[in-house]
């Protein structure tokens, strides 16, 4: 129960963190905003979270996460055509960010991540809402939605990010749209298999 209230705080207060940067709009204000964040940005340690491990497959993005020095594991692997580097049910939580979208990571990955998540243990997703990404959502979807149906896990959070991130498309952006939209997805794999 006291581990259900810790958990409901930290997360109340990262969508705290999202809604606010959302809702900053000037440059400056967004700035500081930041400034605020980074001495914690990226210090998964400072929530307890001590051992991280990472993968990707560009050899260069890993060099570059090597560099900032929190990861005890960084390791090259092609996600929807190999099987994760790890056993069942390893890892307390399990992120995924930017990449699951068309023409990126398949979503034939998302059972690996389950796999490799423990009992009780949390999944966080996130994709691209934009029109090109649209079919690949709702194929991400449906695979969210049958693994939930199984009773493998249970949805946490859905949230939707309007501005997601900067529109690099050349459609989009001779459309003159700046930003496109995004989702996060929070998931809890059942306590009991
Ligand atoms: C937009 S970046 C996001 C990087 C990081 N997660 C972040 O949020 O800043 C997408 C990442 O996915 C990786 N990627 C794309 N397709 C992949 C695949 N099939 N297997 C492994 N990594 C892949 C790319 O190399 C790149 O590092």
């Amino acid at each position: 129960m006291a581990d259900d209230r810790a958990d409901s705080s930290r997360l109340a207060e990262v969508q705290r963190r999202v809604a606010q940067v959302h809702h900053e709009g000037h440059p400056e204000q967004q700035l500081r905003f930041y400034d605020g964040w980074a001495p914690e940005y990226e210090e998964l340690q400072a929530k307890g979270f001590c051992r991280l491990h990472g993968l990707d497959g560009s050899q260069g993005m890993l060099e570059h996460a090597c560099r900032k020095g929190i990861y005890q594991d960084l390791k090259r692997c092609l996600l929807g055509q190999e099987a994760l580097p790890a056993p069942e049910g390893c890892y307390d939580a399990v992120l995924i960010v930017g990449a699951l979208s068309e023409g990126q990571v398949p979503t034939s990955v998302v059972p690996e991540l389950l796999r490799v998540t423990r009992p009780g243990g949390y999944l966080c997703l996130t994709t691209r809402s934009n029109t090109g990404n649209l079919e690949y959502k709702a194929q991400l979807q449906q695979v969210l939605n049958e693994l939930e149906q199984r009773g493998l896990w249970r949805k946490v959070m859905e949230q939707e990010v309007e501005a997601w991130e900067r529109a690099t498309s050349e459609k989009e952006s001779a459309q003159g749209v700046e930003y496109i939209p995004g989702v996060v997805y929070l998931y809890q794999k059942s306590p009991v298999l």
